[in-house]
Formats: structure tokens, sequence, C-alpha cells
């Protein structure tokens, strides 16, 4: 049916002119919906009705003093042995919390190295600013430690905890269609990012609603419009969420918050206790939304020019205007302690909420599950440079810091998982 159907016009890199490029696709993608029988009103209204159920539920949940976050015992996904509703509902809601990913001394112990490490290289002293506008921070200690190669955040990267959390957070995907493996579920690529150390009594705006998977790229490129495919060739109904095919390979668009690799799940260990209401993090724990943030820009009351404000060199942000209907499902975790790990899946809205005088600290090494596919091999290439050198990973400012830094983890100091990560023999 599909080879009957209009082909796309397709940009694998970023089209001079957005403008034109987004009315040609987006005419293009509307044409195609209406050779395949439907039109763009009914396919969006097959997502609408389905995200509304799930928007009303979570509403219930947290009308009723519930996280809709699950839980899950790291304990449980050790031994194999995590309850079937439990698996259910990290499918359904697309996040979970992980208790006990690691010892709490262990965490503490991480959290109090880092300060030692930034401290005996004279971090303060030298830090000239935030790298970036995303992240920015007021004041002369940064929230964000644009730090990637501690002991610490290494060893918890390359650890057995992480392996098992990765590999079971990776089991939700489908990793193999039409005759391709996808993804290697079982191998990380140790997607190397930065610390948050946020302070007792920080005042913090918070960050917006926004999600990170891509940009224009994901309507542009011949990769993403066949990963998004059944949206645009009359097939909706079979649209899932986690389905890898066609994700881990294509180009993106650069963009000063991009991401190379393809992550299933975002993710953060937590360094310090957080309660649920000092500035936490928020996603919107509905998988299939991606469907409605796609579609939605195809409805008549968005410009012929415009994708609902998406852009080259932003983060995709998710707005009042045209998502109020997902925004509703905005959820927050519930309370964290150290050594506890929170995921979301790579596609959802997620964002941090605004704290006056946060009461205790907010600590977190961000380690998402980057599983070893071509877009991530690639990329592993530039980390084990940037692991030589001491250098920010090439998806990050090019601070860095510790380059003449004596004490950052070695290569002498990786195990196998960490040397399969940076693809050393
Ligand atoms: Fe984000």
């Amino acid at each position: 049916m599909a080879t009957e159907l209009p082909t796309l016009p397709h940009w694998q890199t970023t089209p001079d002119d957005l403008a034109a490029a987004t009315r040609e696709v987006k005419a293009a993608l509307k044409a195609r919906i209406a050779a395949s029988g439907r039109t763009v009103e009914e396919v969006f209204a097959q997502v609408e009705a389905l995200v509304t159920e799930r928007v009303e539920e979570i509403e219930a949940e947290l009308a009723a003093g519930r996280s809709a976050w699950p839980e899950v015992d790291y304990a449980d996904i050790a031994a194999g042995t995590v309850p079937a509703e439990t698996m259910a509902l990290i499918q359904r809601r697309g996040c979970a919390v992980v208790r006990g990913h690691f010892p709490r001394e262990q965490a503490q112990a991480w959290d109090a190295e880092l300060v030692d490490y930034v401290d005996r290289n004279n971090f303060f002293q030298d830090y000239r600013g935030p790298g970036d506008d995303f992240f920015s921070t007021v004041g002369s200690k940064p929230e964000i430690y644009p730090i990637y190669w501690s002991g610490p955040q290494m060893e918890a990267r390359q650890s057995d905890e992480m392996a098992t959390v990765q590999s079971f957070l990776n089991s939700f995907w489908r990793n193999e269609s039409d005759g391709v493996q996808w993804f290697d579920p079982n191998r990380d690529a140790l997607y190397p990012d930065r610390v948050r150390r946020r302070p007792p009594g920080t005042n913090s705006g918070g960050l917006g609603h926004h999600l990170d998977p891509g940009t224009l790229d994901l309507w542009m490129t011949a990769d993403y419009q066949r990963a998004f495919g059944h949206l645009w060739d009359g097939t909706v109904e079979e649209y899932s969420p986690w389905d890898a095919a066609h994700r881990t390979a294509g180009p993106q668009y650069p963009g000063s918050t991009m991401c190379s690799a393809f992550r299933t799940f975002q993710g953060w260990t937590a360094l310090s206790d957080m309660d649920h209401d000092q500035g936490v993090l928020h996603a919107v724990p509905i998988p299939e939304a991606m469907a409605y943030l796609m579609l939605r820009p195809l409805l008549d009351d968005v410009a012929e020019d415009d994708m609902c404000g998406v852009t080259v060199g932003k983060t995709f942000p998710a707005t009042e205007r045209f998502h109020s209907l997902l925004l509703r499902a905005s959820a927050g975790i519930p309370d964290v302690r150290s050594g506890d790990s929170v995921w979301w899946h790579c596609d959802m809205i997620h964002s941090v909420a605004p704290v006056q005088d946060q009461q205790g600290w907010g600590n977190v090494m961000y380690i998402p599950a980057a599983p070893w596919c071509p877009r991530n091999e690639t990329y592993a290439a530039e980390v084990r440079r940037a692991f030589e050198a001491g250098d920010s990973p090439s998806d990050f400012p090019a601070e860095g810091y510790e380059a003449q830094w004596p004490d950052r983890f070695a290569t002498e100091q990786l195990n196998e998982t960490g040397r399969r990560g940076l693809d050393l023999a």
C-alpha cells in the first residue's frame, strides 16, 4: 500500500530555507495522508481520543494525591522478578523511578568525591560562566558542572547496576524488525553528560516544557519520515512509540542542545535526597503523545511555514497554545533518595518545576540509556577522543575544563563494560 502513496521530499542536512522546506513537507505530508484515504483531521482525532483518555487517567491519579510515575525496585530488576503489573505500567507511562539503584552510601560518597574532584582542580576559581544559554545560571557557582570524566561518573556509567537497568529499560523497545537489528539492548554507548548540584536555598524559575529527540529533522529526514511512517500513510493505529525502526542510523540537524545519540530513555541518578515539591522533574507520562506532537502542525490553525514553533538550533517546545491537552498531564516525580534513578522515554515532554528557597540539595548525574546502534557507534568515536583528551564531548559547549586535571578517570580504570561502551578492543 505504501508504495502507491506519493513520496515525501526530504532533506538529509538542514535546509537552507527553513520556511520553504516546512511549507513543502507539510503539503506533502497532508497529500500523503489524503492519498491513503483519510483526512488529517480524522487521523489527528484518532490520536487525540487515545491521548485524552490517558490525560484523564493521569489527572485522576494526581487529583487523588498519587504519583503517576511507576516505581520499581532495583533488586527486582536484577533478579528478574519485576511484577507484571509494574512492567505494564512502565510501558503505559513511559517512565520509571528505580528505587535503590545504587546503595545510598555509594551515591553519597560519589557526591562528596565530585565536590573534592572539582575543588582539588580549582574549578570554581577557573569557572568562566555558563557555556550555553539553555542551562544558564546566575551567580558565581554553577548548578550544572560541565564535568564529564570524574571517577564517580565513569564508575556509575560502567557499573553492573547501570548496565542491568539499561538492558531492562531497552527491553521495552522493539529492537528488531524487517530483518534488521536496530540496536543491541545489552550494550550501552556510555553517553557522557554533566552533573547538576543545586544547593539549598536556591531560587529557580525552572525549565519549560520541551522534548529532546530532535527538531525539524523529525519531519524532514528520510529516516524519521519512515520511523513515523504510520502517521503519514493511513495506518495511525499501528504507530508505536516503542518501535526503534529507522531511528538509530539517520542524520540529525545540528543544534546547540542536540543529542547525537539515540537514547531509549533519558535518565539521571540521584546523588541527594529530593522531595517532590522542591523544583523537581516533571514529565507528560504518555509515550503516544509523540503522535499528537508530530501531527499537530498539520491542522488548519497552524501557519503553513510553522511547525508549532519547532525550529533548528532550539529545543522542541511544548506550549499551551498548541499542546494544552498534553500539558494537563504534566506529572512530577515522587520523593527520591540518594541512589535512586529516574527515567523517561526519549520522546516525552518534560520540564523542571520552579522552586523558592529549595530545601536540601538537588544533585544528579545525567546518565541515559543509549544502546549500541550505528548512530551511537559513530558518536562513540567522538566520545573516545574526548575521554582521552579530557575534552567536552561535541554535543556540549567546548569548555574542556578537565583537560589538564591529573586525576580524571583513566583508560586503565575502564572495565569490560567501559571498554565496550567506548569501542576499545
Ligand atoms: Fe530535556
